[in-house]
């Protein structure tokens, strides 16, 4: 028993955990898990202590009254009031969930099986493209606008806020005001295919103007090649047709089926929080890329020889 209660409660903090938050959406939401959680124990109590009196402590036939009147209190009257209260309580929470200011929008596109993702501060006539991460300024309260391209996903950063599904056609809002730096783990929450489980991102937040800075790099185009063997792994990046589905700005490649890569050596994970960033991870993924995420598009570039892997795990790794 103490051994299984060790091995919740471990769950209860983190990364990804609804019980540590980090942002008001979630504190909201953890408020209100804990007064429930609290108003169920009371209850639970109650009704044992009852049970207990009767089949222990006191075991006489009570009068016909005194039945009646148990049944129709505790078992109608009693109920009704605290689930009204509770539910009022509960929806009282709900109209600020959603309100937010219009400095930055993102927009979040979710994908089979990653994250499209656009940053337009306010103004902007075309967004600073990204993917499968979002990063966001301390105690501002942004809005996230979620659609979806085939099938419909769920957006969720436990730590942030709550769930909210992303359906193709439709746009749906939240609005995420992060409380405290650090990086979140969000997770795709409604099951969208044979790489659901493989649909993560990570939330970064950070001080404002280090955010502000950080924009301003990601709106840049990408860096040339900054050796040899980058060179290479460009060489090889343009002659296997990569630009076709990617984009790499300021290069030829423009290609909008897959994520925007301009910036993918500076992400924290790659193929949506399956992998490191790393050189050797690129080329783990770029040679089994079906075994790493089935069902996923991206045909594997297991063809390749080692040394082309290893130039162009190079040169995109070094896309920071
Ligand atoms: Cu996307 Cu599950």
């Amino acid at each position: 028993m103490l051994l299984l209660c060790i091995v919740y409660l471990t769950g209860c903090g983190g990364m990804q955990s609804v019980l540590d938050p980090a942002g008001k959406e979630a504190s909201t939401l953890a408020e209100l898990f804990w007064v429930l959680f609290a108003g169920a124990v009371v209850l639970w109590l109650l009704v044992n202590g009852l049970f207990f009196y009767v089949t222990r402590l006191n075991t006489r036939s009570m009068s016909r009254r005194l039945a009646e009147a148990l049944i129709i209190g505790g078992g109608i009257v009693f109920p009704t009031v605290v689930l009204a209260g509770l539910l009022s309580y509960g929806l009282m929470m709900m109209p600020e969930q959603r309100e937010a200011g219009d400095d930055l929008v993102l927009k979040v596109t979710g994908e089979q099986w990653w994250w499209r993702v656009e940053y337009w501060p306010k103004g902007a006539d075309q967004p600073i493209v990204s993917a499968n991460e979002i990063r966001l300024p301390l105690n501002q309260r942004t809005e996230v606008k979620l659609t979806a391209a085939k099938v419909i996903h769920s957006f969720w950063i436990p730590a942030l806020a709550g769930k909210m599904d992303m359906f193709p056609l439709r746009e749906t809002r939240l609005a995420l005001e992060p409380q405290r730096v650090g990086t979140f783990r969000g997770q795709c929450a409604e099951f969208c295919g044979e790489s659901h489980a493989r649909m993560a991102f990570k939330a970064v937040v950070m001080p404002e103007d280090e955010f502000d800075a950080w924009l301003e790099q990601q709106a840049a185009p990408a860096q040339p090649p900054a050796d040899e063997l980058a060179e290479r792994g460009l060489a090889v990046f343009q002659a296997q047709g990569c630009g076709a589905c990617h984009s790499v700005r300021g290069t030829p490649a423009s290609g909008r089926v897959g994520p925007d890569l301009t910036h993918v050596g500076g992400r924290e994970t790659l193929a949506a929080g399956t992998l490191p960033v790393t050189q050797d991870a690129f080329v783990r993924w770029l040679s089994e890329t079906k075994h790493i995420k089935p069902g996923v598009k991206m045909p594997s570039y297991d063809m390749l020889s080692r040394e082309e892997l290893n130039a162009l795990g190079h040169y995109l790794e070094g896309l920071r």
